[in-house]
């Protein structure tokens, strides 16, 4: 079996991402009782071990409670290390700090420039001995730039010791995604080109930058979400069965999938960007930079040669959702009803905010004719069910299972994937830029995209409450 970690270090314990996802995922795990070993927060803020409890228990109160008896627990397992990356004092100070821990995983939240200085602080240092790394997103702004933190990264630790973070990988629904795809018989027989006319995967999010924007200048939508997060949840709902229960089989399929993908063209793409972006702080008063991307795919395999998949992502839309649509073709023959593309069967995965798997499905209205209607049969679970993303893929990494990772060779063919539509080193595209009204689906030359009858389908609000 694989050995357990026994220290968990995180470098940019004073940042954001600790205030806002590691201190609770922390408290959920010690919680449940998985953490029951070294919490080592490093940074170079220039803060007091007793300055970092502070922040933890402002980061619980503001992200979903403290809970007393683990919070203490924490408390008592916290170090503080206060240093430069650069200088290796910080790191014989990890080293000290770490005792007779050792396999410690050293998560990296921090922003990636600054992975190869520390990485080689851990190497010089011996931290690195028997040790695992997690890193955070983005990974790479371009396939040169995600070779070259892989090439980083492998000096030092094997790829069997690296963990990619993509937070939707830690999704509840998304794990479901995986789960409902190959434990149900039925599934696999209409689950190819045969039968399913085309894909959509939405993602839209009514909010705009947040405040972000000299971080959205740097990225763009196709960066942001679509290379990573949507592109897994492509991968999850494509891919062929893994050949066996193991981490590394499951990530072999994925890996086939995105080899088979075409690269992106122009005419594959449509940018948008909304009203308002511009007068944002940090954005340019002429930014090319997309908030909304819409774009169509195809995998060149058996199963799915010639059917489309469509993604589309964007700020400001009218309505915060994720979702996935599979459209089944009509019947082959009209016997009673004529029945459209817009009318035939589909699957729907809604994967946020609420969490539902539904299939259309036509039944008889009541009456003499033989007319149908359209019914939705539903499954639902509650939102708040089991783990947080970073709860489930910090225990992950910690118990050695990479399964919910990217592993090197498939995030650098999903940047392969995109890079033909990436902007120049200068900035400059190669698709042009439509500006959308705030709370509209984007622009309208999106829907040239769709052909054949087909139309965007937009996440709508749920009929009902989760139960
Ligand atoms: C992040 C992006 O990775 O994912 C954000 O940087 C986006 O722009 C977020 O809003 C969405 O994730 P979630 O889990 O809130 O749906």
């Amino acid at each position: 079996a694989t050995p357990v970690s026994d220290a968990f270090v995180f470098f940019g314990a004073t940042g954001d991402l600790a205030y806002k996802k590691i201190f609770p995922a922390l408290q959920a795990m010690i919680r449940s009782g998985e953490l029951d070993m070294p919490l080592i927060g490093v940074s170079r803020g220039g803060w007091s071990l007793e300055r970092l409890r502070q922040r933890a228990r402002a980061s619980l109160e503001a992200n979903g409670g403290v809970d007393e008896d683990a919070f203490a627990r924490l408390c008592e397992q916290l170090r503080y290390i206060d240093g430069d990356y650069s200088d290796p004092e910080t790191f014989r100070g990890l080293k000290q700090a770490l005792g007779s821990a050792s396999r410690p995983i050293h998560y990296l939240a921090i922003p990636p420039s600054m992975f190869g200085t520390v990485v080689q602080g851990l190497a010089a240092s011996g931290c690195n001995a028997n040790a695992r790394v997690i890193v955070e997103k983005p990974f790479g702004r371009d396939l040169a730039s995600a070779r070259e933190l892989n090439r980083e990264l492998h000096a030092v630790f094997p790829e069997s010791s690296v963990f990619r973070i993509d937070h939707y990988l830690g999704k509840e629904a998304v794990r479901n995604l995986l789960y409902f795809r190959f434990a149900n018989t039925f599934l696999e027989p209409v689950w190819n080109r045969t039968y399913v006319d085309s894909v959509q995967i939405t993602m839209a999010e009514d909010f705009g930058v947040q405040g972000r924007g000299a971080f959205y200048e740097e990225v763009g939508t196709i960066r942001d979400v679509v290379q990573n997060h949507l592109l897994q949840v492509m991968s999850l709902l494509a891919m062929d069965a893994p050949a066996g229960r193991d981490p590394e089989s499951l990530r072999a399929e994925k890996l086939r999938l995105f080899r088979a993908t075409r690269s992106l063209r122009p005419e594959d793409v449509v940018r948008g960007q909304f009203r308002g972006y511009r007068d944002e702080t940090g954005v340019a008063a002429d930014s090319q930079v997309e908030t909304f991307v819409a774009l169509r795919l195809y995998i060149d395999t058996w199963r799915w040669a010639g059917v489309p998949f469509y993604i589309r992502a964007g700020k400001k839309l009218p309505i915060t959702s994720t979702q996935v649509m599979v459209d089944l073709k009509p019947p082959p023959l009209e016997i009673f009803d004529s029945i459209s593309l817009a009318e035939s069967n589909y699957f729907r995965f809604r994967l946020s905010p609420e969490v539902v798997i539904s299939t259309g499905a036509r039944v008889k209205k009541a009456g003499e004719g033989m007319e149908g209607r359209q019914v939705e049969l539903v499954a639902r679970s509650s939102r708040d069910e089991g783990k947080s993303p970073y709860e489930q893929l910090l225990g992950d990494a910690i118990e050695g299972d990479t399964s919910l990772f990217t592993r090197d060779d498939s995030v650098e063919e999903a940047w392969r994937i995109v890079e033909p539509v990436l902007p120049d080193s200068h900035g400059n595209h190669n698709t042009p830029l439509t500006i959308y009204e705030p709370g509209s689906w984007g622009p309208e030359s999106a829907d040239e995209l769709v052909t054949g009858g087909r139309h965007w389908q937009d996440p709508q609000p749920e009929q009902s409450d989760p139960c």
